[in-house]
């Protein structure tokens, strides 16, 4: 698939979630599979833009390109400064964020709010892609279906957004009103991809390599998405690329072979956010872990029991070393009695 001047290596993407789709996750997430990852949203408010947090987010050091960073704001002028400052900072493709239905983002009349209002959603496309155009950036749109069930807005934005220059639409299939709630459809995204010559995305709800190659078949979609269910879990993108190419289910990764990648997003996580907030922030993501993974009965509940009270690197690194090796040794048709769990919390 090609972005602007970058040939990107599948359809695959990593979805940019805010506190999820760090630096780490995003290359974890490409070096199992994934062949496009957007970062999380950083604010287009200067005030904000040297704030630790900003900073981080921004941060893509040894990230395989292209490297593409998310936008959000309400401002056309501030989001075409926001550009300018992230491609000054090596910024290679430029998102627009119109699908956030956070309520930070939305009282400020960001993120999938813009939808509401077409006029200053389309002001503030043409400002990026003015802002972006004399560096060669691609600039991309992230959008959901519209506002609510009787305002499905987003072929109308979509056709605006590809006149006013944007390359690549993403589409998740639910409206700002529904949150996460229901199920995302993708008959608008079908709708979108008859109806514009730009790349489209299909995102929402895509769990599984069956639900990928569906999606991509119903709505003709040129790649599709995927946020929530890599979560703990970034060998889904090796999956499915496994099952497109072949038609055959990948058997699930060995635990030795997941304890590595583990091992080594830590490391990568705390070289991002230091020892002490990175100990406790890599905790979510260990917990998604243990979620997603064939653990013996109990097992997943007693991890992060365990990992909520340590903090230090050395003793969390322990803590997923042993606890990796233990599981291993049970076999996850193992139940866990008291007595196993009082050893591996010893
Ligand atoms: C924790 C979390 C944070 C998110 N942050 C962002 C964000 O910063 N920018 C954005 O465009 N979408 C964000 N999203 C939406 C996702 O990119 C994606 O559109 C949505 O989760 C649907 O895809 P999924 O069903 O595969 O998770 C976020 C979603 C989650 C769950």
């Amino acid at each position: 698939m090609q972005l602007g001047p970058y040939t990107l290596p599948n359809a695959l993407f990593v979805a940019p979630m805010a506190g999820v789709t760090d630096r780490p996750f995003r290359k974890l997430c490409k070096r199992l599979g994934a062949g496009y990852a957007v970062s999380e949203m950083v604010t287009s408010r200067p005030d904000l833009q040297d704030s630790l947090k900003t900073s981080r987010r921004a941060d893509h050091s040894g990230e395989p390109g292209p490297i593409a960073v998310q936008i959000a704001g309400t401002d056309a002028a501030m989001m075409a400064d926001a550009a300018r400052y992230n491609i000054q900072r090596g910024a290679q493709i430029i998102d627009i964020n119109m699908g956030c239905p956070a309520k930070k983002v939305c009282n400020k009349w960001a993120g999938s709010a813009l939808m509401q209002d077409e006029a200053l959603a389309i002001e503030i496309v043409e400002a990026v892609v003015a802002a972006a155009a004399p560096h060669g950036v691609p600039v991309t749109l992230k959008m959901r279906t519209g506002w609510c069930a009787d305002v499905r807005n987003a072929p109308t934005l979509a056709l605006a957004a590809e006149a006013a220059g944007v390359q690549m639409l993403t589409v998740h299939g639910r409206t700002r009103e529904q949150g996460y709630k229901g199920f995302a459809e993708h008959d608008t995204v079908a709708h979108i991809k008859s109806r514009v010559k730009i790349p489209v995305v299909a995102n929402g709800d895509i769990s599984s390599p069956q639900q990928a190659r569906d999606v991509l078949q119903r709505t003709g979609a040129d790649a599709i998405m995927i946020g929530r269910a890599a979560q703990g879990r970034p060998w889904i993108f090796r999956e499915i690329a496994h099952f497109l190419a072949t038609g055959e289910a990948l058997p699930p990764p060995d635990l030795m072979e997941v304890k590595t990648w583990l091992l080594d997003h830590l490391e990568d996580h705390y070289s991002l956010y230091g020892e002490f907030t990175g100990v406790r922030s890599a905790r979510k993501h260990l917990g998604w872990y243990a979620h997603a993974l064939p653990l013996p009965s109990g097992a997943a509940a007693v991890f992060r029991h365990r990992i909520n009270t340590l903090t230090t690197a050395q003793a969390q690194l322990a803590c997923v070393r042993d606890s990796f090796d233990a599981w291993a040794a049970f076999g996850p048709d193992h139940n866990m009695t008291r007595e196993d769990n009082w050893k591996l919390a010893a």
